[in-house]
């Protein structure tokens, strides 16, 4: 997969160096490409915004510059592609978009500050026959979309395959097939603090310990994602599923 990020701020996404994600780079897994919006501007002054039309607080990305870079990385790369504008605005971003996200080609993250990208940007390549997806990690405030641009790489980079190693650790997870948070886990030394690993644990019998951990899993859910519990498809559900 290609992945282009385009930013003011490229270094924010040095991070992406590290890790799984940069093992994955070296190892070819991944096409990471992080560009200067700055490159794409034409005046000594290197400007990527101005005024909001309209008035108001605050200074709006200019969409020639963001045209001039979109073009550049779209028509690098070919297959299915999929343009990402990280904003408050947008659609929620979950596990559910990250697996759609890892199925193309490339994903091209815009990453706006200020007061955001002028709205002609979205509407010109949606309009050109491009996807464009407008997403948002949650109902907060950020100074700009890198922060965002990060999760999507680590968590699209993470489902591809070969960059996690044990491909069994991405079925049993929070918000993976299950529906469900994930149980709590335990390591040595069994008992630390005064506190000890619930005994069930070191029981050494299976089917125990998965009928525990899906009662933990269950409970965690219904007192911190009452909403995850109500999406529950009944058949996600097994007959010995008390809590809920
Ligand atoms: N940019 C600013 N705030 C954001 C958020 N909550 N999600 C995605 N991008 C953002």
């Amino acid at each position: 997969m290609r992945i282009d990020v385009v930013s003011i701020f490229p270094g924010y996404l040095d991070a992406l160096d590290l890790s799984l994600v940069g093992k994955a780079r070296r190892d070819g897994l991944l096409d990471l490409r992080v560009h200067d919006l700055r490159d794409w501007t034409g005046d000594r002054h290197r400007t990527v915004d101005d005024t909001p039309f309209g008035g108001g607080a605050g200074m709006v990305m200019r969409p020639d510059v963001w045209g001039r870079a979109l073009d550049d990385v779209l028509e690098g790369a070919s297959g299915r592609q999929v343009l990402l504008v990280p904003t408050p605005s947008g659609e929620r971003l979950t596990q559910r978009t990250v697996e759609d996200l890892a199925t193309y080609d490339q994903l091209v993250l815009a990453c706006g500050r200020y007061e955001g990208i002028d709205a002609r940007v979205a509407e010109r390549y949606a309009a050109g026959g491009v996807e464009v997806r407008e997403i948002s990690l949650g109902d907060y405030v950020l100074n700009g979309g890198e922060v965002a641009a990060l999760v999507v790489v680590e968590a699209v980079a993470r489902l591809l395959p070969g960059v996690v190693g044990n491909p069994e650790s991405l079925v049993e997870e929070s918000h993976g097939a299950a529906g469900l948070l994930e149980y709590p886990v335990y390591t040595k030394p069994p008992t630390w603090a005064g506190l000890d690993v619930p005994e069930i644990l070191l029981s050494g019998h299976h089917g125990n310990i998965a009928r525990w951990r899906r009662d933990r899993a269950l409970e965690r859910t219904v007192q911190r994602r009452p909403d995850m519990v109500a999406a529950l498809p009944a058949a996600q559900l097994d007959k010995n599923d008390r809590a809920v």
